[in-house]
């Protein structure tokens, strides 16, 4: 493969302002991320700890293997919303090993209002379960909530995608064959009750764990009955009489060493589908990214020398380099794993869409994973470019895309707007994995475009509505998109290159069949 050569010149003015601007977007990313993660003053910590419980964190990484990595998902889900008293949504999702098998983990924060869900906690919890789903992962749910965020049930409820498709995912997981144990460790209230309930096997904590359809007050308000809630549902009860829960653990570590012990008769996923390399790190340092990442998103990005910081070698093998060079494919490896990657240099055109559609095709016929590195304005607009048949080509691209039958990772490092979206595997193309920078931004177009649309429309070129432009720049910032799901995390962009490693090795679970179609020319 060849190798990218950097024409970066860093004591040139221009870089190293940019630089110093990029250090005051990463200085706001790690005092939101240290507001979540960084709790110990916190009086819902303080007491929670005060009775011998661990955080949901602590719990985590006692569970993995270690010295082993976790890759944790939407850490700042809901902030900036609900006051921001909801830290990470009141639940810690992402992926690690146990018994060196990548599982998923989905653990309930008993700090963040005793756990409960409001809408941004049942989206995370669902995320994860897709996840696992989708690349086959057993699944570990450490609970502890009081189920629904009460003075937000309506919105979380009833609908197709509320607190109910929770357990409806448990069923379709286990039909699907992927093992899902859960720890009892406080509260699993209403609802929360099937959680454990409808796992394979079934932790609980003495003196702890509590399992109950309806809890105490409930019972006495519904029947007149004064239980206790240990009574009522507690370990020993579940463990003895019930048989709801199926371990008794004396304590949480106690508890967290049977879920490990329970993972060593866990099988290890068979499909290793892609030939794995030694690892050779980039010839360029990857916090050099913070001098290139697109700021000012009217200027053009080096697109090039932003790969050479992320993949292996910093080796790039380019497919069709001299035609449709907005958008620029080729293949690499990260981590050692192969990737073909598409990334935006560019409006996309007619011959860019075609082209990308031409490698994913042969991506899905190589069993390639696909890496799409977003900085996208959209599709290019006009007379010559409509004739061409720019929405023809660009729906070939946009197929493609929603079909690929290999893993797809996105990572959107600038702009992601428009349908340029969705051609470049936004989140509605079901991505394996999809991370923003805190640089980004996404939405359906700028705010002063969005201005002048809405002014041709009305007929008046010169009205300003500062309000509007505004609204649309507040909404497209990273933070407003990772707080409400459309994304699985904010992430560093020097990390990126061990992010899509790590997600490409747990993609790797997936099966893939070569489409019988062949590969069709564009
Ligand atoms: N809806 C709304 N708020 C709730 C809640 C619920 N279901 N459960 C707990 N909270 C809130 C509390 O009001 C409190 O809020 P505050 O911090 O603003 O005072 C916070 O969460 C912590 O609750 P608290 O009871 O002080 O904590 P705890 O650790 O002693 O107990 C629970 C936690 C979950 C065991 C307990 O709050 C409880 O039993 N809640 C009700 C559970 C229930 O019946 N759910 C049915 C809905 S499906």
């Amino acid at each position: 493969m060849k190798q990218i050569q950097s024409n970066i010149n860093k004591s040139d003015d221009q870089y190293k302002a940019r630089v110093e601007l990029f250090a005051e977007i990463m200085g706001i990313y790690h005092s939101r991320m240290n507001s979540v993660i960084r709790r110990e003053e916190d009086l819902a910590v303080i007491r929670h700890s005060s009775r011998g419980k661990l955080d949901a964190r602590s719990r985590i990484e006692l569970l993995i293997d270690e010295n082993t990595p976790f890759l944790e998902l939407s850490a700042l889900a809901a902030f900036g919303q609900y006051e921001d008293q909801f830290s990470s949504a009141g639940i810690i999702t992402g992926i690690g090993k146990i018994q060196g098998k990548l599982s998923m983990f989905i653990a309930n924060d008993a700090t963040v209002k005793g756990g409960t869900y409001i809408r941004e906690t049942v989206k995370k919890h669902l995320r994860g379960q897709e996840i696992a789903l989708q690349n086959h992962l057993p699944c570990v749910y450490l609970v502890d909530s009081g189920g629904i965020f009460l003075p937000e049930q309506a919105r979380i409820f009833p609908d197709s995608d509320g607190f109910g498709r929770i357990f409806y995912n448990q069923s379709q997981m286990s039909a699907a064959g992927i093992p899902q144990i859960s720890i009892v460790m406080g509260s699993c209230t209403a609802g929360g009750a099937y959680v454990p309930a409808m796992s394979d096997e079934t932790i609980i904590v003495k003196n702890q764990g509590t399992i109950f359809i309806g809890g105490p007050p409930l019972v006495k308000a519904a029947t007149g009955e004064e239980v206790t809630a240990e009574e009522l549902g507690g370990a020993f009860v579940h463990t003895g009489i019930s048989g709801v829960a199926d371990h008794l653990a004396e304590n949480e570590i106690d508890a967290i060493r049977i879920c490990r012990n329970i993972f060593e008769s866990i099988p290890q996923s068979e499909s290793r589908n892609y030939e794995k390399h030694q690892i050779e790190e980039p010839k360029y340092d990857p916090r050099e990214i913070y001098g290139l990442a697109p700021i000012d998103l009217k200027k053009p990005v080096e697109i090039y020398e932003i790969i050479a910081r992320i993949v292996d070698g910093s080796k790039f093998e380019e497919f069709k380099r001299e035609y449709g060079i907005t958008l620029i494919t080729g293949y690499a490896r990260i981590l050692g794993l192969p990737v073909g990657i598409i990334a935006n240099n560019g409006f996309l055109t007619s011959e860019s869409s075609l082209k990308g559609a031409h490698f994913i095709e042969i991506c899905n016929f190589r069993k390639i994973p696909l890496l799409f590195l977003q900085n996208i304005s959209g599709f290019i607009v006009g007379k010559k470019y409509e004739h061409e048949g720019i929405a023809r080509n660009g729906a070939k691209l946009i197929h493609a895309v929603a079909t690929a039958v290999v893993p797809k990772i996105t990572v959107i490092i600038g702009g992601s707007f428009g349908a340029g979206n969705y051609a470049m595997a936004g989140r509605a193309y079901n991505p394996n994995f999809l991370f923003i920078w805190p640089n980004a931004r996404i939405g359906v177009m700028g705010g002063q475009q969005a201005q002048q649309v809405l002014n041709s429309i009305k007929g008046d070129s010169s009205a300003q509505n500062t309000d509007l432009i505004q609204r649309f720049e507040d909404e497209s910032s990273a933070y407003y998109s990772t707080s409400r799901l459309w994304d699985d995390g904010v992430i560093d962009p020097a990390d990126t290159r061990t992010i899509v490693g790590l997600s490409l090795s747990i993609a790797s679970n997936n099966r893939v069949d070569p489409p019988k179609n062949g590969i069709y020319r564009m």
